[in-house]
């Protein structure tokens, strides 16, 4: 029986285990807590939780969801819809679970992506009753080959009590050897790790785990989702161009060489278009330290930019995908994915002095930036990765467009309705404006590079004054705090962040008489 899975499943014991997706499904029970795999829709499980959530709607149920980031195959929607999720960590993109974080249905813990094993590992949090993981193959000694990503999937399988594993006929056998499985010890007595450059492999090849732990194996044949990263745009172009002048400028001063620092991108469209930007740049012979390596990176391997990509997983478009995994062997050496504690930790992170590049929805005058939420109170995914890399980086940068919904929002604000990142994370802000080199500069300078450098023309001046009212009431950073966030609850109010001149005084006036006592402060 199950002849055909001696390539995919090398222990024969093992093959005994196979089962359907409802079977497996029947392992978890009401109240656990399960880790999955999957990191930015690329090696998550696929097969089994969609059983769960079919189960679900005859017999209800409901679990903690852990992954490593987020999940692909609509599966976090189906589980949503089927009301199997209580909790779920620590990353998410999808807009069924969104909305239903965002009513307060889903309990949703936005979490540093290199901080959930930590938790994990010292019980700081539920420990993993059963993790289900994706695989191209079990070993002989019955480790597991993971697919198009690591995330938290070894530290899952490695906790759990019991592991399900689901190999997926349609992820090649070529992807064996990519991987490089390294699990830092208990604290306080941990040994620093011992990677000193984006391409050193520390670790094994596959997750190693008893082999009686293994509960059950099912067959998949689904491919990953594909990615849903938009096509650069004339404002990505122009963000990518001011970053390259940049990096220019500081190989000019000596700072830099043509090899710049090792590369972190985030997720989404713009940071995949910056990306691409580096196609025609002088620089060569980079490499990247990152966490989902997108189309840009296979685009720089072609373009011969690019030496070697570390992350933790590949997210491609339909048409790169078929293209990168129909001819594996073409980049296999120059790639290594690994755990995401590890190509995020910030020992790491600091050591090889990263260049991080991420995404903002909005940032403020004195660089404090959003990314997670949008008008200070609804999730968007999380903070992802962006906070393991900012914090600790050579370099950090964020990057937005200037503008968000057809003009109507400002994506440079008087004070940020959350912050992600702090002012003091913060090095650049770049948007198709311009962009502000903040390093070194004092709050009152930070306002000003930035308003002068990276604000859309309608919303500049009503910048300038903001900033020109809120020190004359003086401070180390000065706000006109009843003002900081109107211009959000203006566009909850109207749809925009523009005033309407007609009906409204400028708020800036408003400010401006306030700050100088005409207002009365309640
Ligand atoms: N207010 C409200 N909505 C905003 C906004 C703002 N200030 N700025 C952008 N948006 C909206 C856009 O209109 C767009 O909406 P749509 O999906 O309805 O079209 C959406 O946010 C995405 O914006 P976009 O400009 O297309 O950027 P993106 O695809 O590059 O994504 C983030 C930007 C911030 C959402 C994304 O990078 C993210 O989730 N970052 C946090 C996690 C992270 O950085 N991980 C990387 C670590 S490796």
């Amino acid at each position: 029986m199950h002849d055909q899975y001696h390539d995919r499943i090398r222990h024969p014991m093992l093959r005994a285990r196979i089962t359907s997706a409802a079977a497996a499904a029947a392992l978890i029970d009401n109240g656990m807590t399960i880790g999955m795999s999957g990191f930015t829709r690329a090696g998550d499980a696929k097969a089994v939780p969609l059983a769960l959530a079919e189960r679900a709607r005859r017999d209800p149920l409901q679990i903690t969801l852990m992954t490593g980031a987020s999940l692909g195959g609509d599966v976090d929607k189906v589980l949503t819809q089927a009301g199997v999720l209580a909790r779920r960590l620590p990353f998410q993109s999808d807009p069924t679970l969104r909305a239903a974080i965002n009513r307060g249905e889903v309990m949703f813990i936005d979490q540093h992506l290199s901080e959930t094993v930590e938790l994990l590992r010292s019980g700081q949090i539920a420990p993993v009753d059963i993790a289900i993981i994706e695989a191209v193959a079990i070993t002989d000694s019955g480790a597991i080959i993971p697919t198009t990503s690591v995330g938290n999937s070894a530290s899952f399988a490695l906790l759990a009590d019991k592991v399900i594993v689901e190999i997926n006929l349609a992820q090649p056998l070529a992807l064996e050897g990519l991987h490089d499985i390294f699990i830092p010890q208990h604290r306080p007595h941990r040994a620093p790790i011992p990677l000193m450059t984006a391409s050193d492999r520390i670790g094994t090849t596959a997750i190693m785990i008893p082999l009686e732990k293994i509960a059950a194996i099912v067959i998949t044949e689904k491919t990953d989702s594909s990615s849903t990263v938009l096509a650069a745009d004339d404002d990505t172009a122009a963000i990518a161009a001011h970053l390259v002048a940049f990096f220019e400028r500081e190989v000019a001063l000596g700072r830099l060489t043509e090899r710049l620092m090792p590369l972190q991108a985030g997720i989404g469209t713009i940071a995949n278009a910056v990306m691409s930007g580096f196609i025609d740049s002088p620089f060569r012979h980079l490499t990247m330290y990152s966490e989902v390596l997108q189309d840009s990176t296979f685009d720089l391997f072609d373009a011969g930019k690019l030496d070697f990509a570390s992350g933790s997983s590949i997210t491609l478009s339909a048409a790169r995908g078929e293209q990168v995994f129909g001819d594996f062997g073409r980049y296999k050496d120059r790639l290594v994915l690994r755990p995401q504690e590890v190509s995020n930790h910030p020992e790491v992170v600091r050591r090889l002095g990263i260049i991080a590049i991420n995404t903002a929805l909005e940032a403020d005058i004195y660089g404090n930036v959003n990314s997670t939420h949008v008008g200070g109170t609804h999730m968007m995914n999380g903070i992802g990765g962006s906070g393991d890399f900012a914090r600790n980086a050579y370099l950090a940068v964020f990057a937005t467009k200037s503008l968000a919904k057809d003009g109507k929002i400002s994506s440079i604000v008087p004070m940020v309705s959350h912050v992600d990142h702090n002012e003091h994370d913060v090095d650049v802000i770049v948007t198709e404006v311009g962009l502000a080199d903040l390093r070194g500069l004092a709050p009152r300078e930070r306002a000003q590079a930035i308003i002068e450098n990276c604000v859309a023309a309608p919303f500049r001046q009503m910048l300038r004054d903001y900033v020109a009212a809120a020190n004359r009431r003086g401070g180390h950073t000065p706000h006109v705090l009843e003002q900081a966030l109107s211009w959000h609850v203006r566009y909850g109010a109207t749809g925009s962040m523009l005033p309407d001149t007609d009906t409204e005084p400028s708020p800036t006036r408003q400010a401006m008489s306030i700050s100088e006592g005409k207002v009365r402060m309640s």
